[in-house]
């Protein structure tokens, strides 16, 4: 969830040694150290990577959440600077690890865990009608491929210290150290296809993220900086928060006229749109041209206040049931959030190798202040189309907060050479065993989806198709209706 609707809401309701080679080390590998390390009675295998000055210390096959027979998890730290420690939780691919791409799942927020979207969406396990222990989930995306899910920024989930990361351009390094480390514990993995999948606020991360990961790749290889290169291939972002300036005009258009129910009026409509062509673009065009944190932050609670809250207001008037956000059906439903305790069980916690108490939602405060919600990151976005790399936006289309008329609209504002034709192509039906499931549309690399009947954590809703869509877009990178 993005930082708007939690303020919103609150506003609205209430192992052994070395493995050194002997004599003078000759690239930073050779000096790396691998140990084991006990600590409160949890054995953790150490890592110390000397290109990145970091630590990784995991624990191996907990035994929690993914329990299928014969597939390898890791869970626990990098350890990087000065007490700045990244959460990850590593479950290998359910068939063919030794081939499989690997995925890292990085969640929105700012501020939401990746156990998140791991419990509720695309996980080994998942929560059933709100259980308190969690079962096998058979559309886990770790059935194809080998899923990375990482905790940031610090402060997040099980990633605890010194939180200082306040933009999503600050947050890029230390993910890009974080995956030298990990490349370099599990060498395995890299030269395999890499991808990057994520909901939401991933909207600002992924674009950025994986722009940063092609800038840094292009410096390793001109000899400028020491390095893996990554090998990334492709990103998915479901519901994703791109473009305030896009977005927040879709918004207005989407409560009015969507294919599930009215939440405005044609006069609330006329007036949030001249309110928004008056007051919100001029604000979010200087936060575009000057971006200032003061600029930016002006222009979120711009949007916030004269757009958001009287469409907030709006729906709670429509919705005597209540309402979520995330589903504008009526009756709406939402994931079970019965994880959380579970993740803040001691036992469980032991088990995983965690050190802190879990926080599902929070960390991140500086984002809000930086005025990061309201920045653009097409930008970003088109620089990876343009280079070539696998890009799948697509939505749930009954989700209100990152819904499809303004990702479409973002598909369509993507600068690069296929810009013009892209726009011009129809919505197709999109089919799972001969059923609809949505509509599409892709030229070369870059692919757009609608998907019905469901809400913002599109996969929660739609596991099947989901799979199905990302094994194809993982794989050949062409969607095709079967
Ligand atoms: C946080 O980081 C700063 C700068 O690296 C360092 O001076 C400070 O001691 C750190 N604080 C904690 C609590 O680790
Ligand atoms: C799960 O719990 C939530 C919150 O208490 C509730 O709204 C929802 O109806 C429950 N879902 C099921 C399937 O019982
Ligand atoms: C509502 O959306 C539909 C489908 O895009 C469109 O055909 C129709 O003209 C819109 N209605 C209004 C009142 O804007
Ligand atoms: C539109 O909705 C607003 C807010 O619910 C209400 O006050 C107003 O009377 C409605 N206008 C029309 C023309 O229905
Ligand atoms: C808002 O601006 C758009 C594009 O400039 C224009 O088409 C629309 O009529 C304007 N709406 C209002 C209510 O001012
Ligand atoms: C950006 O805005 C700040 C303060 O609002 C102003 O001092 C500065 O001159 C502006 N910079 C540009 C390049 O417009
Ligand atoms: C974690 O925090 C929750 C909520 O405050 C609390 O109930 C739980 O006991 C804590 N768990 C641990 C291991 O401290
Ligand atoms: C964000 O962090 C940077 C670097 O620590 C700092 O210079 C800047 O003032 C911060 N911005 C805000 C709005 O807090
Ligand atoms: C699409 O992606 C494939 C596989 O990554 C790549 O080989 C190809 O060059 C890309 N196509 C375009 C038009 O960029």
């Amino acid at each position: 969830m993005r930082w708007l609707l939690k303020f919103a809401a609150g506003a609205l309701l209430a192992v052994s040694t070395a493995a050194t080679t002997s004599g003078v080390p000759a690239s930073p590998r050779a000096a790396n150290r691998r140990y084991v390390e006990e600590r409160n009675g949890v054995h953790y295998n150490v890592f110390e990577h000397v290109a990145t000055r970091s630590k990784l210390s995991f624990v191996k096959n907990s035994g929690i959440c993914e329990t299928t027979p014969g597939v390898n998890q890791y869970s626990g730290y990098l350890t990087v600077g000065e007490n700045m420690n990244m959460w990850f939780w590593f479950f290998e691919a359910r068939e063919n690890p030794q081939e499989a791409p690997l995925v890292a799942y990085l969640d929105g927020g700012p501020g939401a865990a990746s156990e998140y979207g791991l419990f509720t969406q695309i996980g080994p396990c998942h929560f059933v009608n709100n259980e308190t222990t969690p079962s096998l989930n058979p559309y886990a995306f770790n059935n194809y491929a080998n899923m990375l899910y990482i905790d940031q920024p610090i402060g997040v989930g099980f990633s605890y210290g010194n939180e200082t990361t306040n933009s999503t351009k600050a947050a890029a390094p230390l993910v890009w150290n974080f995956l030298q480390a990990f490349y370099d514990n599990f060498p395995e993995y890299e030269n395999r296809d890499f991808g990057i999948v994520s909901e939401s606020y991933g909207g600002h991360y992924i674009p950025e993220f994986s722009r940063y990961i092609l800038n840094q790749n292009a410096a390793v290889v001109r000899g400028d900086l020491e390095g893996e290169e990554i090998h990334m291939v492709g990103l998915a972002i479901h519901n994703g928060w791109f473009d305030a300036e896009i977005q927040e005009k879709a918004n207005i258009e989407y409560m009015y006229n969507n294919s599930y129910r009215q939440i405005i009026n044609e006069s609330i409509h006329d007036e949030l749109l001249d309110t928004y062509n008056t007051t919100v673009k001029p604000a979010l065009d200087l936060c575009h041209t000057n971006g200032t944190s003061d600029n930016c932050y002006a222009a979120y609670t711009s949007y916030l206040n004269m757009i958001e809250y009287p469409i907030l207001a709006a729906f709670a008037e429509r919705s005597p049931n209540g309402y979520y956000l995330g589903d504008i059906r009526e009756p709406y439903s939402r994931p079970p959030s019965t994880y959380v305790a579970y993740l803040q069980r001691p036992d469980i916690q032991k088990a995983l190798g965690a050190k802190v108490n879990y926080t599902d939602q929070g960390g991140a405060i500086g984002f809000y202040y930086s005025g990061d919600d309201a920045r653009s990151f097409v930008p970003q976005l088109s620089d990876v189309v343009q280079a070539g790399i696998k890009v799948l936006i697509w939505t749930g289309d009954a989700d209100y907060v990152s819904n499809w008329y303004g990702t479409l609209d973002v598909a369509h504002a993507v600068e690069w050479s296929g810009k013009d034709m892209f726009a011009t192509k129809t919505l197709e039906p999109y089919t799972l065993n001969g059923v609809e499931k949505g509509t599409f549309k892709s030229l070369d690399n870059f692919t757009f989806m609608r998907i019905y009947e469901a809400g913002h954590n599109l996969p929660f809703y739609q596991p099947e198709v989901s799979l199905q869509i990302f094994k194809q877009f993982m794989g050949t990178g062409s969607v095709l209706p079967t």
